[in-house]
């Protein structure tokens, strides 16, 4: 059964393929890896390189990428060996998640949609938001966005408002 995990190197040839999968279907991988991961991007083909990389991904709890960014738990939706998506959970809002972010990003890889993975995956890490004192989080989508939305309504978002090209839902993360 698939189940969110932290990021491990015994993903590393799976995760890999995701990444070519992303760019294959011409979608910008960067909605997975995330942005300045140049100088992983180059040396991650090898087992030193997918580790350091997961090194920093793993950090992020404690050192953000960037000084203006806040702390990050990631975690990957596996099924054994296989990299099926990531969710990446920001542990406060800045003014930029507040308007436009949001708490949550996800990306399930393009062969593995539309099996519920997302769906299930946000419901996993609700939990994961709540020991980390989230009590209510923001989750955006863009409004061109169908599937992300749908995500966010089967998991209980309560939709606020939409700031130009962005819907803004909240959920609570418990009872
Ligand atoms: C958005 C995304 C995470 C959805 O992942 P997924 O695993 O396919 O989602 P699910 O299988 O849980 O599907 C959720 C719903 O969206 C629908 N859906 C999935 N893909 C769809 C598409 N391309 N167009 C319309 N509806 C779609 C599903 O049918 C399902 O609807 P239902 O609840 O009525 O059955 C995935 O498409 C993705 O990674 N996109 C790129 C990154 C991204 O947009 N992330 C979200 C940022 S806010």
């Amino acid at each position: 059964m698939p189940q969110l995990t932290v990021p491990d190197v015994r993903f590393h040839a799976s995760y890999l393929d995701a990444v070519r999968e992303f760019t294959e279907s011409g979608a910008d991988p960067v909605v997975l890896v995330g942005e300045e991961t140049g100088r992983y991007r180059r040396t991650w083909h090898a087992p030193e390189g997918f580790a350091a990389y997961v090194d920093m991904v793993l950090g992020e709890r404690e050192r953000p990428r960037r000084p203006d960014w806040v702390p990050v738990t990631n975690l990957w939706y596996v099924q054994d060996d296989a990299f099926l998506g990531k969710i990446a959970i920001r542990h406060r809002l800045s003014p930029f998640l507040l308007e436009f972010g949001g708490h949550i990003g996800y990306a399930v890889r393009p062969s593995a949609r539309r099996r519920g993975h997302a769906t299930a995956m946000l419901a996993a890490a609700l939990p994961v938001c709540r020991q980390l004192g989230i009590d209510r989080a923001l989750v955006t989508c863009d409004t061109t966005n169908t599937a992300s939305r749908k995500v966010i309504e089967a998991n209980g978002g309560e939709f606020e408002d939409r700031r130009g090209a962005k819907l803004r839902y909240w959920i609570r993360t418990g009872n």
